[in-house]
């Protein structure tokens, strides 16, 4: 499949057309970005290893049936995906209190939920990506309400699954952000990536933190990190 144009470029990832309208090429960058991009910074090799992490738990869902935009990886930076229409609603499922719950909330931090919590947000820049209820979404059509049962229903999977499998990997995953897209056809599809960028992840065992928090809070060697998280998926996909 042939790149072709240059389409739009967002904080971590640009996307070009093909030759096929269907389908789009995503390159992974590497700038880092946090508290809506007031921080910012390159870090050479974290693209790449989005891309492999990230294409690697495409392929994992994709082989539990969850219907994703992933096509294909096509180098250390790109992926072939299915050209979808972004929704634009950021849902954030949650095992363990962390991040902007305790400050919204005041609840206390690390602590276990008794079951997954899931939350949803406006994709809006501009506006620093409010939180919103179902409500929302439906009222001001961001989604239908089918679509919005799927979303949720599949991203609960996904916590299900994902949790599981970052278990057998020593890994705790504590929240993630997910986005979906529609195709064509009309078909809700899981889009966007899921990657340290997107994710918390801890070490069962030290319970150190092995993603994008490490840039939030100047914890240093966020590119060991993200290899890390790289090096236990490589060898559990073995
Ligand atoms: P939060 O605690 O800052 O709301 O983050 C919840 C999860 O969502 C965490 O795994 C990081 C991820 N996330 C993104 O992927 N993009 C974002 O813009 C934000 C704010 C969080």
């Amino acid at each position: 499949m042939e790149k072709r144009d240059f389409m739009y470029e967002g904080k971590a990832k640009r996307m070009f057309t093909t030759d096929d309208p269907a389908y789009c090429i995503v390159e992974y960058k590497d700038s880092l970005t946090a508290f809506n991009a007031l921080k910012k910074d390159s870090i050479e090799g974290k693209g790449q290893l989005n891309n492999l992490i990230s294409s690697a738990l495409f392929e994992y869902l994709a082989s539990k049936g969850v219907e994703t935009h992933f096509v294909r990886r096509l180098d250390d930076v790109r992926q072939l995906v299915r050209k979808v229409s972004i929704v634009p609603i950021e849902v954030v499922v949650r095992n363990i209190t962390t991040g902007s719950l305790c400050k919204r909330l005041g609840v206390e931090e690390n602590r276990a939920l008794a079951r997954p919590l899931l939350e949803l947000y406006l994709k809006d820049d501009a506006l620093g990506d409010p939180i919103i209820t179902e409500d929302h979404a439906l009222l001001f059509g961001w989604s239908t309400e089918e679509q919005l049962a799927k979303i949720k229903d599949v991203s609960l999977t996904v916590n299900t699954l994902l949790t599981d499998y970052f278990a057998h990997l020593g890994i705790i995953l504590v929240d993630f952000k997910l986005e979906f897209g529609v195709d064509g056809t009309g078909k809700l599809l899981l889009a966007d990536e899921i990657s340290p960028d997107t994710c918390r992840f801890w070490d069962a065992e030290t319970k150190k933190k092995l993603d994008k928090d490490r840039f939030r809070k100047d914890l240093g060697d966020v590119l060991g990190a993200y290899r890390e998280i790289w090096r236990r998926v490589s060898e559990g996909s073995k």
